[in-house]
């Protein structure tokens, strides 16, 4: 794992959002999976911008959304599907074949998991995957105690993940069960960025890098992969010996 640091979010994301622009313009077939959430929102952002001003070629790249609430439509504001549509495939008028996304509102979870597995296997696996660190440590819906060998899978959410994940909406909302792509898929994927802003953030940096790798801190199994970046900006980055 290797450890980069910022100034500031802008700069954060502008560094993640030109690697992924490179890595599209070397292979145009890029897989890449991304979380969604207030950390990665600027980094999307400047991808659709960089990837439009370089008039990239990005008609071959397929995207994959790490995880979703479970029960929620794609039509409400707050879930990972609408983020994406609107930040991503929307801007770039991706075709649907394009981009493959959880159905949380299946009545067949376990199927739909599968149907994951199975996407993520046909596409030969996934190039680059874009991750966000959670105030329990959790890594997409990867909460504490989840066995670091699971592939796609339901998760009962953790209390933080059920508070903290209110941000995303405009009222109350009940928040029980994520569905989520499993850290064996993380660990097979060939780059995985762990992106970190915000003083907010610095006790859980400190903790997925410097602490122990144990499945009761989900974030630390960023230490054991061979091409795992964990990019703060200053500000996450203030607890780090
Ligand atoms: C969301 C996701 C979550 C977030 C994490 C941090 O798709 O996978 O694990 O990455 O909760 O969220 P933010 O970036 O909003 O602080």
């Amino acid at each position: 794992m290797q450890f980069i640091s910022f100034k500031n979010y802008e700069q954060l994301s502008a560094y993640t959002a030109d690697h992924i622009v490179n890595a599209i313009k070397s292979k145009p077939d890029l897989v890449l999976c991304m979380a969604s959430g207030s950390t990665p929102s600027l980094t999307c952002d400047l991808l659709v911008e960089k990837l439009k001003d370089e008039h990239a070629d990005y008609s071959k790249f397929t995207f994959i959304g790490l995880d979703e609430w479970v029960g929620l439509p794609p039509a409400n504001s707050g879930s990972c599907h609408y983020f994406f549509k609107t930040k991503v495939f929307e801007p770039l008028q991706l075709r649907p074949s394009q981009y493959h996304l959880f159905d949380a509102t299946s009545n067949d979870l376990k199927k739909e998991c599968e149907r994951m597995d199975q996407f993520i296997d046909e596409k030969g696996g996934i190039d680059i995957m874009i991750v966000g660190i959670g105030m329990n440590g959790h890594i997409g819906f990867n909460e504490p105690g989840t066995s670091f060998s699971l592939l796609s899978h339901v998760a009962d959410l953790d209390e933080t993940t059920k508070s903290v994940g209110q941000k995303y909406f405009n009222g109350p909302v009940e928040l029980d069960k994520g569905i989520t792509i499993g850290f064996s898929h993380l660990m097979n994927t060939k780059k995985v960025f762990l992106l970190a802003n915000g003083r907010h953030k610095a006790e859980v940096v400190k903790k997925a890098i410097e602490g122990p790798v144990t499945e009761d801190f989900p974030a630390s199994i960023m230490q054991k992969h061979k091409n795992g970046f964990v990019v703060t900006d200053e500000e996450a980055a203030s607890l780090l010996k």
